[in-house]
C-alpha cells in the first residue's frame, strides 16, 4: 500500500495542530427539529411577494454592454478609463459579496499572487491527462501530481487508479455515472431524493432507468427504501449514488450500510456499481478520523470494501476543489478504478491522446491552483482546516440554538442548517 494516510499523518507531528475543545464531540447526531424552510420573497410596495422565475424571460438590465471602440479612442484614452472604472466597481463589489458570503460551502481565503505570471498563456490540458498529446501548452505535470495526492490520501495504488481535473462537481458525477452505466449498460440508477441535482441530470442525459429513494430526517439515504426499491428490478445490476455530504444538510449516507443492503437484496459485487459523490466532503473525511479515532472511518470502510482478492469494488470518489481547497475558479477532481475507464476511452487522432472526459478542451490552470494550494498546505495544513471548519460548525450550532433559532448540524458534517 503506497503511503497509508495513517502512517503519513502520524509522521506530520501532529502535536503542533492545534487541538479541539475537550467538549468538542464530532460523533454526536443532532436530531433537532428541521427549522421551516425559508421563504424566498421580496417586498412590492410594502407587499411580500414570492420572487417568481420566469423561464423564457431573459433579465438583461444589469448587463455591461460590449461598445464598438471610437476611432481616436486609442488617442484619448477615454475608452482605457472607462474600463479600469468599470473593473474597479466591479472588484469592489466582490469584495463586498466575498466579505459576506453566507451559504455556499466555499473556502475564499486564498492568495494565489504567485500564479499571476501565468496568465498569460493559453494552458489546456485536453485530453487524458496520463498521456502526452500533441497540444504542448498544458499543465499535465501538475495534474497527475494533484491526482497522486489525492489518490494517496484515499491509499490507492499509482497502477489501481485513473483520474482527471474536472471543470467543476456536475462533471464528475456525469462521469461517474457515465462509467456506471458503460460498465452496466443495463443498469438502473438509484440516488437519494437528496442527490445533487446533477445525478437526475445524469439519468436524464443518459436516458438510464432512475429510482428515486427515499431518506432520513438527517438527509442520508433511507435503506428500507432502498431495499425496497431493489426489490423491483432484482434482474438489473445496480448503479447507485453515495453521497458523502448532500448539498443542503451535509448527510453522509452510510457506505457500509448500502454494501450490505445490496447483498441482503442478493446483489453480487459484481453486480453492482458505487459512484460517490464527494464534492462537499471528499476532502475532508479521510481526516475526520483524526479528529475523533471513533469516527466514520470512511476510507477504511471502503477499504474494507475489497474483495478477498484485495481488487478495489466498482467504486469512484469525487472531491470538489473550488469548495474546500479554495480555488479562484470552479473544478474538481474525478477518480476511478483504472480499469473500468477503458470501457469509455476511445483514441482521438488529431489530439494523439485519448478521450475519457465529459469536456474535450480542459482548464489547464486549474491543476497549477491545487497543486500549489495543496504543496503549501500539505496534508497537515488541511487537516488543521478541517478542524477549525468543524469548530465553528459546532460553535455556530451551539449559539443559534442559545438565541433560540432552530438549527441541525449532521455528523461529522460543517454545514449548519437553520
Ligand atoms: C453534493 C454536490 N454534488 C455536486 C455538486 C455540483 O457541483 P458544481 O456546481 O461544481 O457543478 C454540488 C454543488 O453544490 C454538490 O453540493
Amino acid at each position: 500500500m503506497a503511503g497509508s494516510t495513517d502512517v503519513m499523518l502520524r509522521d506530520l507531528k501532529l502535536d503542533t495542530v492545534e487541538s479541539l475543545p475537550d467538549d468538542f464531540d464530532p460523533t454526536t447526531v443532532i436530531n433537532d427539529i428541521l427549522p421551516p424552510v425559508a421563504i424566498d420573497a421580496k417586498l412590492v410596495n410594502g407587499i411580500e411577494k414570492p420572487r417568481e422565475i420566469v423561464l423564457g424571460r431573459n433579465v438583461h438590465t444589469s448587463s455591461l454592454e460590449v461598445t464598438e471602440p471610437d476611432a481616436d479612442d486609442e488617442v484619448t484614452g477615454e475608452r482605457e478609463a472607462y474600463m479600469a472604472s468599470v473593473l474597479a466597481r466591479y472588484r469592489k463589489s466582490l469584495l463586498e459579496r466575498t466579505k459576506h458570503h453566507l451559504g455556499y460551502p466555499y473556502h475564499l481565503d486564498f492568495d494565489y499572487g504567485a500564479l499571476s505570471q501565468l496568465q498569460h498563456f493559453s494552458i489546456n490540458n485536453l485530453g487524458d491527462p496520463f498521456i502526452e498529446s500533441n497540444y504542448g501548452v498544458h499543465s499535465r505535470q501538475f495534474e497527475v501530481g494533484v491526482l497522486d495526492w489525492f489518490a494517496r490520501l484515499w491509499e490507492l495504488e499509482k497502477n489501481e487508479y485513473w483520474g482527471y481535473i474536472t471543470n467543476c462537481g456536475t462533471e464528475g458525477n456525469l462521469h461517474g455515472i457515465l462509467v456506471g452505466r458503460e460498465v452496466f449498460p443495463d443498469g438502473i440508477l438509484y440516488a437519494s431524493s437528496e442527490s445533487h441535482y446533477s445525478i437526475f441530470k445524469a439519468a436524464r442525459m443518459y436516458r438510464m432507468d432512475c429510482e428515486k429513494v427515499n431518506t432520513l430526517i438527517s438527509g442520508e439515504i433511507d435503506c428500507e427504501d432502498f431495499k425496497a426499491k431493489l426489490s423491483l428490478h432484482k434482474d438489473k445490476p445496480a448503479i447507485i449514488n453515495v453521497n458523502i455530504g448532500t448539498t443542503v444538510k451535509g448527510a453522509v449516507d452510510d457506505l457500509d450500510l448500502v454494501i450490505k443492503t445490496l447483498e441482503e437484496s442478493g446483489f453480487s459485487h459484481d453486480r453492482f456499481y458505487i459512484h460517490c459523490d464527494g464534492a462537499l466532503f471528499g476532502l475532508m473525511m479521510p481526516f475526520v478520523k483524526l479528529v475523533s479515532p471513533s469516527s466514520f472511518l470512511l476510507n477504511e470502510k471502503y477499504l474494507q470494501t475489497r474483495d478477498a482478492t484485495g481488487s478495489l469494488p466498482s467504486t469512484l470518489f469525487l472531491a470538489e476543489s473550488h469548495k474546500f481547497v479554495g480555488c479562484p475558479m470552479p473544478c474538481g477532481v474525478q477518480i476511478t478504478r483504472l480499469e473500468h475507464i477503458n470501457a469509455l476511452s476511445r483514441n482521438v487522432e488529431y489530439l494523439a491522446s485519448r478521450d475519457a472526459t465529459i469536456m474535450g478542451s480542459r482548464n489547464g490552470h486549474a491543476p497549477l491552483f491545487l497543486w500549489y494550494t495543496l504543496n503549501r498546505k500539505g496534508y497537515q495544513g488541511i487537516q488543521k482546516e478541517v478542524q477549525k471548519c468543524l469548530r465553528n460548525a459546532h460553535y455556530l450550532k451551539g449559539h443559534l440554538t442559545e438565541a433560540e433559532i432552530g438549527a441541525m448540524l449532521n455528523e461529522l458534517s460543517s454545514t449548519v442548517v437553520f
